[in-house]
């Protein structure tokens, strides 16, 4: 079954530097099925042109095509209406988007915004900038020992702030541990003191469901790029009650129905936050990648069919270092919380852009062991992930990180791992 889907993936097919080409970099983007690039050459081969402009049939036509590709969206994750799902380039994008419309307009000074200690970087750094106008405090959701959230720090900070607390953002899947958080629990205790909720499914969008009724979340952002489609494209969702009162981030063309010198009227949802002509074929395309992954989690049998093949992958990873000492896992060890990446430290060594940690004057330099595994042809991750903050919390120097896209398998996993290991013994001979 699994492994019918990874035939659909043309890239896999190739070799690099003559070796197997492994790809563990799913965390970071995704490969795109052949029914995704077609999608694209026949957008761009027989049906591009501007959309909601133009009264000739090219245009009527790409106009129905970005429509639907919300309702695609709006359908995968459950949202009421393609009214509530306003396309970006990326989760970042949609992040900044957030901060920018909602954090102006509900924060003012002394209030509260929380976020994790697991957090992107596209989810700190935002708010920080903010922070440079609005004098707001951003409190961090601490990661406890095992490596999940104190959420009774979070029912403490509400019960002393209480309607302080504005905002909650958190991610639903971390791209370093791979551990996915109890956000409906989050945003139970959030709604409590009314707060505004954001969930970012950049990680989350193509390993679970990832549905807001039953999240509970006001906003959500993922990238299409993560969900195999193409880079350039990406969602937003924001419940209508929220997007109907909201103020526009861009003002331009497309978001208004009306403008004269005295003003201008807006256009209607969710166009009113698409101002100028955005990527017609990626937010084509990305409709295509939604409905593909759709249609794929229904003939496998459902998401617990994707988890368990993934966690089981994870768990043959994991036991590939049994007994191995080097090998330090950064996340939990309990699989059935892990979703699709691993991140580790080979003790011993420092990698790309090390800081101050433990033993770093005692450690030899790793990049040869990052070398060995990319002229082998194994495509991985090696830094801070975006998630800084996290690594610095547990005094850990940048990870290497394997991670898992729903055509990998046993053999990609036994390559990688048998060469990590020859590349570990290299660097210590
Ligand atoms: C959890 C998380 N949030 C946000 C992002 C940002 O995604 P993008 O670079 O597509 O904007 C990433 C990217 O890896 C991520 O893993």
């Amino acid at each position: 079954m699994f492994e019918d889907i990874r035939k659909e993936f043309p890239i896999l097919k190739n070799s690099l530097f003559g070796k197997k080409f492994v790809y563990l970099d799913n965390a970071a983007t995704t490969q795109k099925p052949q029914s995704v690039i077609d999608r694209f050459t026949q957008y761009y081969s027989k049906e591009n042109a501007n959309i909601h402009r133009g009264p000739y049939e090219l245009s009527i036509n790409a106009t129905q095509l970005w429509e639907q590709a919300h309702e695609s969206v709006a359908s995968f994750i459950n949202a009421d209406s393609y009214k509530e799902i306003i396309f970006v380039r990326n989760s970042t994008e949609g992040l900044n988007f957030l901060v920018n419309t909602f954090g102006r307009e509900l924060l003012s000074d002394g209030d509260i915004v929380v976020i994790s200690e697991m957090e992107h970087h596209s989810n700190i750094v935002s708010w920080m900038l903010l922070q440079k106008q609005i004098n707001f405090k951003l409190k961090y959701i601490p990661v406890k020992d095992d490596l999940t959230l104190d959420i009774d720090w979070l029912k403490d900070l509400v019960k002393k702030n209480g309607k302080k607390v504005k905002i909650v953002s958190v991610v639903h899947i971390s791209n370093v541990l791979g551990i996915k958080n109890d956000v409906e629990e989050i945003f139970k205790i959030a709604k409590s003191v009314d707060a505004f909720t954001i969930l970012d499914a950049a990680q989350s969008i193509a390993r679970c469901e990832v549905n807001v009724k039953k999240i509970g979340c006001d906003a959500l952002v993922f990238s299409g790029h993560k969900v195999y489609g193409p880079t350039g494209s990406g969602a937003i969702y924001c419940k209508l009650e929220y997007l109907e009162k909201l103020t526009p981030w861009m003002g331009g063309g497309e978001m208004i129905s009306k403008v004269s010198k005295d003003g201008f009227e807006y256009n209607d949802l969710p166009w009113k936050f698409e101002a100028g002509t955005p990527d017609i074929g990626g937010g084509i395309v990305l409709g295509s990648a939604i409905e593909w992954l759709k249609n794929t989690v229904e003939n496998v049998g459902g998401w617990d069919v994707i988890i368990n093949h993934e966690q089981g992958l994870i768990g043959y990873l994991l036991n590939q270092f049994n007994g191995i000492e080097w090998f330090k896992h950064f996340g939990p060890n309990d699989i059935s919380l892990k979703y699709g990446v691993v991140a580790f430290n080979i003790e011993g060594f420092t990698f790309r852009g090390c800081k101050n940690v433990l033993n770093i004057e005692t450690s030899r330099d790793g990049n040869g062991i990052s070398e060995f595994l990319n002229i082998s042809g194994v495509a991985f991750r090696e830094g801070y992930h975006c998630a800084e903050p996290l690594h610095d919390k547990f005094c850990i120097g940048p990870t290497l990180r394997f991670s898992l896209g729903i055509y990998n398998n046993e053999e990609d996993i036994k390559y990688a791992t048998n060469i990590l290991k020859q590349a570990v013994l290299r660097g210590l001979s």
